[in-house]
């Protein structure tokens, strides 16, 4: 525990020590240095009637801009908690989160809401795409709840779309592609707004492992050009490809350390 790093309650709030460190692993030249994460005792509990769920049980985590981190542990170790918490989906039990320097829990709702359209893009195991949209339609979806106008909405995802590849896909409804291809589509999604980070939970679990590379290769060419990534995989080949592997067990961090052989 870090009580020297205490945020106070009310009042100008104070940065803790570590969002001043220098940027470690990662090559975020790109988008320069900073931090995009950082939690203090970040906790999340389950009440179901008697029983208590300690899902997250106090996790300190810094992860700076150009990162790619790949978060692994046993079923049930609290990694879809934790990517829901940093995703700003779910609201901790206790503990501190800030993102890109500002406290979460300080936000307004609409605050918030702006975050998660602007700052955070999401990548499902399920892809969740709407099945009777277009691809472009899909990407451009955030586009629309963040107001931008029609034309403009295009350009930037038919750059997306082109981005993963998928430049000739673009009229094609989700059935009409392949599950690598859905993915790619959630990617290009996830990616419109040019988010600070982008959070992947097992974004090849449903996929073979000739397609999952492909995936690993987009998010890698990503990384390289700047962007900060954290993914949940069960899988060591694919946690391979990132610069820093965070493991979990039981709602607690047992391991964390960088992978310095990562995109050899
Ligand atoms: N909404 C919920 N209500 C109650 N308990 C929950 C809820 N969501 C998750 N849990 C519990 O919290 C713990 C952590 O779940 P979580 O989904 O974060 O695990 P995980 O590491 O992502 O597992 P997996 O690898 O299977 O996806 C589990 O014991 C789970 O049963
Ligand atoms: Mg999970």
């Amino acid at each position: 525990m870090r009580k020297s790093n205490r945020v106070k309650q009310s009042g100008r709030v104070k940065r803790p020590r570590a969002m001043n460190r220098p940027a470690s692993g990662g090559n975020g030249a790109a988008k320069g240095n900073g931090t995009v994460i950082l939690t203090e005792e970040l906790k999340k509990y389950y009440f179901l009637g008697a029983e208590t769920v300690q899902a997250v049980r106090g996790v300190d985590m810094v992860v700076q801009r150009g990162e790619f981190l790949a978060i692994m542990g046993p079923s049930g170790s609290g990694k879809s908690t934790f990517m829901n918490l940093i995703g700003c989906l779910d609201t901790p039990t206790g503990g501190d989160y800030w993102l890109n320097g500002r406290k979460v829990s300080e936000l307004s709702d609409d605050q918030l809401a702006r975050v998660r359209n602007r700052d955070i893009g999401f990548v499902f195991q399920t892809f969740n795409l709407l099945p009777r949209a277009s691809s472009l339609h899909n990407v451009e979806l955030p586009l629309i709840y963040a107001g931008v106008s029609a034309r403009e909405r295009r350009r930037r995802a038919c750059e997306k779309l082109e981005l993963v590849g998928l430049g000739d896909r673009m009229d094609h409804k989700p059935p009409e592609l392949s599950g690598g291809q859905r993915q790619r589509v959630a990617i290009a999604r996830a990616l419109v707004n040019d988010p600070a980070l982008l959070l992947a939970d097992e974004p090849t679990g449903n996929l073979d492992s000739v397609t999952s590379r492909e995936i690993v290769a987009i998010l890698t060419a990503l990384n390289q050009a700047g962007q900060t990534i954290v993914l949940v995989t069960h899988e060591p080949d694919i946690a391979a490809a990132a610069s820093r592997q965070v493991h979990l067990n039981d709602g607690l961090v047992e391991r964390d350390f960088a992978n310095l052989e990562a995109r050899t």
